[in-house]
C-alpha cells in the first residue's frame, strides 16, 4: 500500500488506508509505504498494489507522478503476476466526480505498465475523514465503499469506480470549509480582510 500524499502521516489518504487495512484484516500480508520509503523494486513480488492519494489540481501530486514514471521506466514486468492496482482518491471538493481526470491518468499508466486497474474509490469532501467516523453517520457511504474495496482486494475482484460523498448538504460543507480556512488564516495572523487582497503585480 502506498500513501501518495505529500502530507504523509497527517494526511486524509493515510486515514483512508488505515481503514482499508483494518477492513482487509490481519490475515493478509500487507506492506505499507509512504512516498519517502517507497521504492519501485518493492513491486517485483507484489500481487496487489493499493494507492491512496489526494486530488491536486484535478490531477495527482507531482511526487507521486514521478514515482509512477519511475515504475514505468524501470519496465518491471507486473503482468506475469496479474498484479492489480486498487485506488482511493480523495478530493477537497464535495463532488467526487472531480476525480475523473485523475482516474483516467491512472488508467493510462496501468495500461502502459501492465497492471490491471481494479476497484477505484473516489471520495468527495475528503478533508472530513480525519474528523468523523467512517463506519457510521455522515461518512457511512465512504466507509461502505472502503469495505467493498477491502473485499475486492481480498478476492481479486473489480467493482469499477465508486463515488462517495458525505450525508450533508453541499452548502453546509462549503460553509464548514470556509470556517476552516478562516481558522487557518487566523492562526497565521491573517484576518478576513487580508485574505481578499489581490496581488496584481505578480
Ligand atoms: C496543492 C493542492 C491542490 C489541490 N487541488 C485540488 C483540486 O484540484 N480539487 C480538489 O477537489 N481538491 C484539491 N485539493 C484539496 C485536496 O485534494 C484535499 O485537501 C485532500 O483531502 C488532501 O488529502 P491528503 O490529506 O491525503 O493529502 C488540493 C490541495 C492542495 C494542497
Amino acid at each position: 500500500m502506498l500513501c501518495g500524499s505529500p502530507r504523509m502521516k497527517r494526511s486524509n489518504s493515510k486515514v483512508l488506508l488505515d481503514y482499508l487495512e483494518y477492513e482487509i484484516g490481519c490475515g493478509e500480508t500487507i506492506k505499507r509505504y509512504d512516498m519517502e520509503s517507497f521504492q519501485s523494486e518493492n513491486l517485483r513480488n507484489c500481487d496487489v498494489f493499493v494507492i491512496a492519494c489526494p486530488l491536486y489540481m484535478d490531477g495527482i501530486p507531482a511526487k507521486l507522478m514521478s514515482i509512477m514514471e519511475d515504475i514505468l521506466n524501470r519496465g518491471i514486468d507486473v503482468s506475469k503476476r496479474d498484479c492489480r492496482v486498487y485506488l482511493i482518491i480523495n478530493s477537497g471538493y464535495y463532488n467526487p466526480e472531480v476525480c475523473k481526470t485523475a482516474i483516467a491518468l491512472f488508467r493510462t499508466w496501468c495500461n502502459e505498465c501492465g497492471f490491471i486497474l481494479s476497484t477505484t474509490v473516489a471520495v468527495g469532501a475528503g478533508s472530513l475523514v480525519k474528523f468523523l467516523k467512517l463506519s457510521r453517520g455522515m461518512l457511512s457511504q465512504t466507509g461502505h465503499a472502503i469495505t467493498l474495496l477491502a473485499n475486492d482486494v481480498r478476492e481479486s475482484n473489480c467493482s469499477g469506480v465508486m463515488l462517495t460523498k458525505p450525508h450533508i448538504p453541499q452548502r453546509l460543507y462549503i460553509f464548514l470549509a470556509h470556517m476552516g480556512w478562516l481558522h487557518m488564516a487566523r492562526s497565521n495572523k491573517l484576518n478576513r480582510k487580508s485574505l481578499k487582497i489581490k496581488y496584481t503585480d505578480i
